[in-house]
Formats: C-alpha cells, structure tokens, sequence
C-alpha cells in the first residue's frame, strides 16, 4: 500500500490518488479561447492516471494573460472550449480543476519558445501593463506598468470573481486562484514590486490587501462545497527569506479564516535576484512548515517526480498532493511509472480500465 495511491477527499470532491498535474501554460489559445490542442493535451494527461489535473493559468482579463497565446475566461464564449476541457478531463478519470489569474507587470509576454520577452505595446498583439507600483520586473521583462488606481484593482478582482463564475459553469470542480510567480497578486505583496501608500501598499496588511480581498470575492461565488485553493509564492530566495517566509505564514492563516480550503505552495519569483536552490523535493519542508504553522492542508511541486521523493513526502504528511509538471509531458501515463518504481504489483491498474485491463493481461 503506498500513500500516493491513497485518494484524497477535499470538501465535496475525490481524487482518486495523490498526484496532481501543476497548471502548466500551453500557449496555444487563440484569443483566450481554448483550441483542439487543450482538448488532446488535458485529455491525454487525464489518462494518464493523476487524481487532479489543473488547467493552465487562464487569464481573467486580456490585459491578464501571460501571452497573447494564453486562455482566457473574460468573456462567456470561452466557457463552451473549456467545458470540453473540463469533460475531457472527467472522461480520463481526474478531477478538473483550473487557474485563473492576472500577470500584471509580466503580461503581454512573448511565448518562452518564442523569446519569453515583453511585446512592446506597439505591436499589434502587445497591450500596456498594470501592477501596485510602477516599477518594471527588469532584464526581458522591462516594460514599466501602469500602478492601479482603487477602481482598477475592483475591477479586476470583479474580473476574478467573473471568471470563476465562468469556470464553475465550464464545468470545473477545483478552483486555483494565481497568487504567485511575480505575478500581479504575488506582486501586491512583494515588497520590490508594491511601493503603494495608500491602502493596498505598505505595512503587512496592506500588500496582503488586494490577496485577500480578491480570495474573500471569489469564495462568495464558488461552492462551499468545491475546493477553492490558491498558489502562493511563499518565499523569494532572495536573502530575505526568514522574514518573507514568517509573513508569508500569517497570510496563509488569514486565508485560511477567509476560507481557503488548500494552499499550492510555491516561489515569488518577484525579483530577478533569487538564488533558487533546486534539487529533489526542495519546496517540500517549506511547504510542511506552512502546512503545519497556519493548519491548512498543502501541496507543492518543483522536482517532485522522484517517485520515492513523493511517496515519502506525502507518507510523512508533509504535503497531500504531490504536483507533478513536466513529467507529466514527457510521459502523460507518469503515474504508471510511479506505481512501477514503488513496486505496485499491478501497476497499469492506476490507469483507466479501458487501458489496464490490456495491460495487465498476455503477461
Ligand atoms: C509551468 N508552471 C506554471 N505554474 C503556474 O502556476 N501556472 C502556469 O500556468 C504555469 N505554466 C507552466 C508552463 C510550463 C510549460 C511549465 C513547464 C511550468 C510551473 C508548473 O506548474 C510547475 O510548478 C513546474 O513545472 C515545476 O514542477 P515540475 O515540472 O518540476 O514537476
């Protein structure tokens, strides 16, 4: 019996194990709206046995988006393309579940393959930013924002509230607000990023504001009995960290009390400085620590897909979910290759029947 095969309950939802495909952008969205692509993509991974899959940073607004090619729940037409995600999801036996977020002083990005670098706002698929303060990100990110006005950050928060309205129609069952990455939320609390001095900005209250203003909006609108989870950068690497990390911890607390039901741990990346130090399984003691000092269930992800790594973090209760990114594009079946290296005896039976079955006979 091993402890990443367990399922999971959280609120009203099962997910049939423990491993959790990490959102993960595809840049592949033609004006917000999900094309062919998304449906093969998410489908294909859902079959491949994790008990969760998160749907892609999905912008809230077009200003939102990482990329011109990211998805988009700004506008009701979006909801059909992402309730064939949503389906396509079910269909291979996973809980769906989506992102939605704004990326601030990061958006309107080239795709990473493509140079990963600001579009100017002069080119046709390029659009002014918006963050706290204005003050750029830096290096290929070097285009200064505009700083939000009261009514712009309403209206965004309006924007999340909308979108995952929108998502809940799609059809999703598990809701990731984007609260990391350098991205707008994360850059509210960033000290670098967010030089405000009204409200929104300053003393630990304030850069916390616009996080948990936005998570309470939302849990009005999504179900009690659906998870409402957020992804937070909890720690910068950036010399600051003890600090960072013990601020960091009280939020968590608050929203945990303004209902947050899970909390995806991860980076701030706010600042170009950060010496991130990757190995296996790195985030998990500091996602346990969150976990164990604001009493609210984690996950994490960053070089978890050791197999060993994520049995033995979530054997030891550090961590609940074990999210798993690129393994899962290398090979959308990982979870079979999980159960193969911890030797499950019949390791294709973590995948669908219409699979397994095959699997396990003519042996
Ligand atoms: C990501 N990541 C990411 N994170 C997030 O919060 N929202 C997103 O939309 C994306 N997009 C994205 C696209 C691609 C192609 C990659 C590889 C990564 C980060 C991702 O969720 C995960 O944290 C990392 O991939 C680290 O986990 P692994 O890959 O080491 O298991």
């Amino acid at each position: 019996m091993t402890a990443i095969f367990t399922p999971y309950t959280l609120k009203g939802v099962t997910l049939r194990n423990r491993i959790a495909v990490p959102p993960m952008c595809q840049y592949s969205a033609v004006n917000g709206y999900t094309t062919d692509w998304h449906e093969a993509h998410y489908a294909s991974i859902a079959r491949g046995g994790a008990g969760l899959v998160i749907v892609e940073a999905t912008g809230v607004s077009p200003e939102g988006r990482i990329t011109p090619a990211c998805t988009g729940l700004w506008e009701d037409g979006q909801i059909q393309g992402m309730a064939r995600v949503a389906r396509a999801i079910k269909a291979g036996g996973a809980v769906p579940g989506i992102q939605i977020g704004h990326a601030g002083r990061k958006a309107s990005a080239n795709r990473p393959w493509e140079g990963d670098d600001h579009i100017p706002s002069d080119q046709p698929n390029g659009w002014d930013t918006i963050a706290p303060s204005a003050i750029a990100f830096g290096g290929g990110l070097p285009k200064v924002p505009k700083a939000m006005t009261v009514a712009d950050i309403q209206r965004v928060q309006a924007d999340f509230v909308a979108a995952a309205q929108r998502a809940l129609a799609a059809g999703f069952e598990w809701l990731e607000l984007h609260f990391a990455h350098g991205y707008l939320a994360q850059s509210f609390f960033s000290r670098a990023a967010n030089q405000r001095t009204d409200a929104y900005g300053g003393n630990f209250a304030g850069r916390s504001r616009f996080l948990l203003e936005t998570l309470q909006a939302v849990r009005q609108v999504w179900p009690e009995h659906l998870p409402l989870t957020a992804r937070f950068g909890v720690i910068e690497f950036d010399g600051h960290d003890e600090e960072t990390l013990a601020e960091s911890i009280e939020l968590v607390r608050q929203f945990k009390h303004a209902g947050l039901d899970m909390l995806n741990v991860s980076m701030g990346f706010s600042t170009q400085n950060a010496k991130v130090p990757w190995a296996s399984g790195f985030m998990v003691p500091i996602a346990a620590k969150v976990g164990r000092e604001a009493e609210l269930p984690v996950a994490t992800s960053w070089c978890i897909d050791d197999p060993r790594t994520a049995e033995k973090a979530i054997a030891d209760k550090q961590i609940e979910l074990a999210m798993i990114g690129r393994a899962h594009l290398a090979n959308p079946h990982y979870p079979m290759q999980i159960a193969q290296a911890l030797g499950i005896e019949k390791p294709a039976s973590v995948l669908p029947d219409q699979y397994a079955y095959w699997l396990s006979r003519y042996r």
